[in-house]
């Protein structure tokens, strides 16, 4: 049979049963409504109802209430360690959910939230969903520029930050960030704030709260709003290969069904396992495997506030030997820079607690691959290679721990009830194993993004007409003789740095910022540590002498419009780009300059000045 002879029925059979998990205020009768045509309105349980918070927080609370929900270990390694039971972190999410009522807050408004990785901003984020407001988690590197554009574009009424996060020795000061965006924010009616580094901040009166005086008037037990099922639960956003970051939406039950049910699966989760997703609240990871996906599960969390260098590079084997992690779920570029540093690190602990380990974000290389089985799972434990996206809200493609073979570097099978073929650049199906194909999805599954918020024809144009008839992924993968993927990487301007996302255009766009630039050109390029590094070629009026200067601007505004996450790494002055005739930048031939495959830069005749490769490559900079 080939690889992709889906059966529909027995695919919404199997969803059907996993909805069985769950408690629901009333149930569904359709299991599915809707597919990759015309205008994509996908519901999932349509008639059900539920809360997510008397999923993961409440129905715990009442059978495990002693249990412990989540482990806080802080960023200074001399911070006691926190652990919060279920019944507190019960009561907790209670408390803020009535300070956002009192704060008039309702069902269907926004929240934002820009804060550290501390116990806060994970109840802050399950009270939201506990009144039924919608979050918007922003991580803390993005700038108050991009803040603002977030902020905008979702609407939000309230935002919710800490005056300051630690980050290594560093404190960012977040609250100072917040209102330089908030400069052009008339949405926002109310900011609660966090006291965690107590680093001076402003208040603005009538606006700004303290979350410690709010609190004084809270109350315990805070009936949860009745959702339905396609309800918005959160919005997150993520870049594309063009425009602005899109505000991907992800609605309740879908969501929360396939959250658990993946976490449960992929990673062989048992009732007394310490899962530790190093995965920040700011992106897809934080949501679903940080917080929903184990505490949906009634499981242990740990949230780690600080960096893996600080103190020094020995960080996150310490917090394993200290709280007996058994789930270890990283990214690659975490195992990669922490490789870097040596065996000897982590072989000084003691990480006989470790049962599975974990890889997310990014295509990860044999040899991390080895070296994290070796050395931190000492070849005991499965590492799953979990792939997916912001759009597709929970694991689609990954080995299940115990269950199925690791093979490094392939994400190997689908879970069950998920649909990938392999499409070749015509949108014919690739039927038998591939080389390379263009990665989509052929049905439905729980956890997809419903829509881009507030643009819901970007949805349908972004993911559904490169394809017809399939969600198209934007990524490239092999399928191998026994039916297993490999992800090759983006096959769009999109690129992968250190496991965060970013449009080419998008980091273009923050260069041409800058007076002296006239145009720009952004690539990603093969980088030992990041997976990918940022090129910029840029063209500028006139030549300035100081390039070293200018090189620093142009990083600088970088910082400014996104965030330090999206600096360049090299940075090359041109005076003309490769060109078509009529006037498209040729990156095939940048990429190809930039992964020093010079041979193999294929048909350059089209170009309006061809002799540019030449010059572009006598001045490469790696
Ligand atoms: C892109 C999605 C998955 C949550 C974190 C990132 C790449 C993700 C893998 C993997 C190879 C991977 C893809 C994907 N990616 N996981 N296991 N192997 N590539 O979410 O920011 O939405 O990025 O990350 O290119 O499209 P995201």
């Amino acid at each position: 049979m080939s690889a992709t002879n889906y059966d529909l029925k027995k695919i919404l059979e199997h969803w059907d049963n996993e909805a069985k998990n769950f408690q629901w205020h009333r149930s569904h009768q359709t299991t599915l409504e809707g597919d990759f045509t015309g205008d994509v309105k996908i519901k999932w349980f349509k008639e059900a109802q539920t809360n997510i918070t008397l999923n993961a927080v409440d129905r715990h609370a009442k059978t495990t209430p002693q249990k412990t929900a989540i482990i806080f270990e802080a960023n200074h390694p001399d911070t006691p360690a926190q652990e919060i039971s279920y019944l507190e972190l019960s009561t907790a999410v209670n408390r803020m959910a009535s300070v956002y009522k009192n704060l008039g807050i309702k069902k269907g408004d926004v929240i934002c939230f820009y804060m550290g990785m501390t116990p806060e901003l994970v109840i802050g984020v399950l009270a939201a969903a506990r009144i039924g407001a919608i979050h918007s988690v922003v991580f803390g590197g993005f700038s108050a520029q991009s803040l603002a554009g977030r902020i905008e574009d979702s609407g939000a009424v309230c935002l919710v930050t800490n005056d300051g996060a630690y980050r290594g020795e560093k404190i960012i000061n977040l609250k100072d960030i917040c209102d330089e965006a908030l400069k052009n924010c008339p949405t926002i009616q109310n900011v609660i704030v966090h006291t965690h580094t107590k680093n001076a901040h402003q208040m603005l009166s009538g606006r700004d709260h303290y979350l410690h005086e709010l609190l004084k008037n809270s109350d315990p037990q805070f009936p949860f709003e009745i959702m339905n099922a396609e309800d918005p639960l959160f919005i997150l956003y993520t870049s594309g290969s063009t425009g602005k970051p899109k505000g991907l939406l992800h609605t309740t039950a879908g969501y929360m069904v396939h959250a658990a049910y993946s976490f449960r699966e992929v990673f062989d989760f048992k009732e007394n396992d310490i899962f530790w997703c190093t995965a920040d609240l700011g992106w897809i990871t934080g949501h679903t495997y940080t917080t929903y996906g184990p505490l949906l599960n009634g499981g242990t969390t740990l949230i780690f506030e600080g960096i893996p260098t600080f103190p020094n590079g020995e960080r996150f084997w310490q917090v394993i030997e200290k709280h007996k992690v058994t789930h270890f779920y990283t990214a690659p570029t975490a195992i990669r820079s922490l490789e870097a540093l040596g065996d000897e690190l982590p072989q000084k602990y003691k990480m006989g607690s470790l049962k599975v380990l974990g890889s997310v974000g990014e295509p990860i290389n044999e040899e991390a691959w080895e070296w994290f089985h070796l050395n931190v799972g000492k070849g005991n434990c499965p590492i799953v290679d979990t792939w997916w996206q912001t759009e597709t809200g929970g694991i689609m493609i990954s080995t299940l721990a115990n269950k199925t073979e690791c093979v490094p570097s392939f994400a190997t099978y689908p879970l069950q009830g998920i649909t990938p073929i392999l499409v070749d650049n015509t949108g014919d199906e690739l039927k038998e194993s591939v080389n390379e194909g263009n990665l989509c999805i052929k049905y439905p599954w729980p956890s997809m993004a419903r829509s881009i918020w507030g643009d819901h024809e970007r949805f349908i144009q972004t993911y559904f007409t490169t394809y017809k008839g399939c969600y198209f992924t934007g990524d490239g993968a092999k399928r191998d003789q026994l039916n297993r993927y490999r992800i090759t990487g983006r096959v769009d301007d999109v690129i992968n740095v250190s496991g965060h996302r970013f449009g080419t255009a998008e980091i273009e766009d923050a260069i041409d910022e800058h007076h002296d630039v006239v145009e720009s050109a952004v690539i990603g390029y093969p980088h030992p540590i990041k997976g990918q590094g940022i090129y910029a070629f840029v063209i500028c009026h006139h030549k300035r002498s100081d390039t070293e200067v200018l090189e620093k601007e142009i990083r600088d505004m970088v910082t400014k419009v996104i965030g330090p996450i999206a600096k360049p790494d090299l940075i090359q002055f041109v005076d003309a780009l490769p060109k078509t005739r009529s006037g498209k930048i040729m990156r095939r031939i940048l990429r190809k300059i930039g992964e020093n495959e010079l041979g193999s830069l294929g048909d350059t005749s089209t170009l309006l000045d061809p002799d540019v490769v030449n010059r572009i490559i006598k001045g490469k900079k790696n």
